[in-house]
């Protein structure tokens, strides 16, 4: 059965774990939906995961619509979220509407992530009111590498904390029906998860949440560039590929492929 806002909002109730993945094309996609994955999470992350830059600030609208219409073709039954990129909703209302309106209409996601708190809750709210569920993201926002100077835990010193729940509370208010905390100390986390009405989705955040998220690549060990303290690896993917590829080379090599069998006549 495809996944909906009424079937998430039905596993929190019952407590029942929620998990998220951050992908970005058909494969992995397709492989995420037929283990049951709940939502897809077309981030931005694809900034540093794909495109392999520093941070996520150069990826473009069109990027995100185009490997969202990727990931939309490989799912059947998750529940597909594309992350508004940098400045793409910052600059007025009119124009965070509009291109959240355009990559739900192009892509058929069926929600918009935005970084930030109180700074957004009017989008939040205007996006909401016309039909577009809203996943807020605050903590490390990695938009915002520029201010953190570098990936940071926030919410440990006392007005960083105070901040948090204003901006929890603000999305919440605003309508958004899901929050990722990235890179909050455990006990903020349970604090905001124990009063929560929305989805409360975790990535270095502790296991006091709805679920986690974290991204593909992370888990299969396909990126091995930097590992933060809170991705588990459950596959040394890069390794293996690594292997059969020099196996390839090997064999090309002595001579050993191609074999009769996978030459034609
Ligand atoms: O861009 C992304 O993949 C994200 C998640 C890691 C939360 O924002």
């Amino acid at each position: 059965m495809p996944v909906n806002l009424k079937t998430l909002f039905k596993k929190k109730e019952k407590g029942e774990k929620i998990t998220i993945v951050s992908t970005y094309d058909y494969w992995s996609a397709k492989l995420c939906d037929e283990v049951g994955i709940d939502c897809i999470l077309v981030g931005d992350s694809l900034g540093t995961v794909i495109k392999g830059e520093k941070h996520t600030l150069s990826v473009t609208l069109e990027e995100v619509i185009y490997h969202t219409k990727c990931v939309m073709r490989g799912v059947k039954e998750a529940f597909v979220i594309a992350d508004m990129p940098f400045m793409s909703y910052q600059v007025s209302l009119e124009k965070a509407v509009e291109n959240c309106g355009r990559v739900i209409k192009e892509t058929g996601a069926n929600a918009v992530k935005l970084e930030g708190g109180e700074e957004i809750a009017e989008i939040v709210y205007r996006l909401r009111s016309i039909g577009i569920p809203v996943v807020g993201h605050i903590g490390f926002t990695p938009q915002s590498i520029n201010v953190f100077g570098k990936p940071a835990v926030v919410g440990k010193r006392a007005e960083e904390a105070e901040k948090l729940r204003r901006d929890f509370k603000a999305l919440e208010d605003a309508g958004a029906f899901m929050i990722v905390l990235e890179s909050v100390p455990t006990s903020l986390t349970k604090e905001l998860w124990e009063k929560s009405r929305s989805i409360v989705i975790g990535i270095g955040a502790g296991k006091f949440t709805d679920g986690q998220v974290l991204v593909f690549h992370d888990i299969v060990g396909l990126f091995e560039d930097f590992k933060p303290k809170f991705v588990r690896r459950y596959l040394e993917g890069a390794k293996l590929i690594k292997e059969a590829l020099k196996n390839f080379k090997q064999d090309v090599l002595s001579g050993k492929f191609p074999s009769e069998e996978e030459s034609y006549g």
